[in-house]
């Protein structure tokens, strides 16, 4: 989904007690909120556990810059965030400057309670503070927990989609695929 402006974007207020504060270059910060997006993601389709490669590869990435992250915070807890990231490979390739919301995530105790969508409105502000003028983010049309619907609702809209297949593979199913005559 893409949101072709960064202009007019709602200002919503965050959640009674949670606060959004910035996380800098500390690596311990940046794996709490790493840990959180772990723990949050659970919940979403088709995810794989993350192992210490997955932290390392996440730490290496040139692209990850926490001055783009909006963290909200309950006390030191990370409550939810949401990962900004620009691609200047990208952009140059096509010509445009557009953010990315590389990850969305709320953790189960604060779920609707408005935190994404606060975090996502103030997300798209930081990334036209950094010279975007567009935005755009993947998204399970399965989600659980409707993030179409909230995405829409901040002025994302469709501008491409595409099928998973998915297949048990024999040791899941304990039945042995057959055997292709000729
Ligand atoms: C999707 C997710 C980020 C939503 O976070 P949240 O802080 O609970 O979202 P909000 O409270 O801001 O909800 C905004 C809107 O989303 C929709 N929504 C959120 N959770 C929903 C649910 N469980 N069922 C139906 N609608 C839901 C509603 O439209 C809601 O607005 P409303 O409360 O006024 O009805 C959170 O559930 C999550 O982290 N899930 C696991 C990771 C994930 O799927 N991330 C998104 C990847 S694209």
């Amino acid at each position: 989904m893409a949101r072709a402006t960064l202009e007019e974007v709602p200002s919503v207020p965050m959640p009674e007690g949670l606060v959004v504060r910035p996380i800098g270059l500390d690596e311990a910060a940046r794996r709490q909120v790493w840990d959180a997006s772990s723990e949050a993601f659970r919940d979403h389709r088709g995810e794989a556990e993350t192992a210490e490669e997955d932290w390392a590869a996440f730490l290496a990435d040139p692209r990850q810059d926490p001055a783009l992250w909006l963290v909200g915070f309950d006390g030191d807890q990370v409550a939810g965030a949401v990962l900004g990231l620009i691609d200047p490979v990208e952009n140059a390739h096509h010509g445009r400057e557009r953010g990315v919301l590389a990850s969305v995530f709320t953790r189960r105790p604060w779920r609707r309670r408005g935190l994404a969508r606060a975090l996502i409105a103030r997300a798209l502000v930081r990334l036209r503070d950094h010279g975007m003028t567009g935005a755009y983010l993947g998204v399970d049309g399965l989600n659980p927990n409707r993030a179409m619907t909230l995405y829409s609702s901040l002025g994302f809209e469709i501008v491409s989609q595409s099928i998973d297949w998915k297949k048990p593979l024999p040791p899941e199913t304990g039945v042995k695929p057959p055997v292709p005559t000729s």
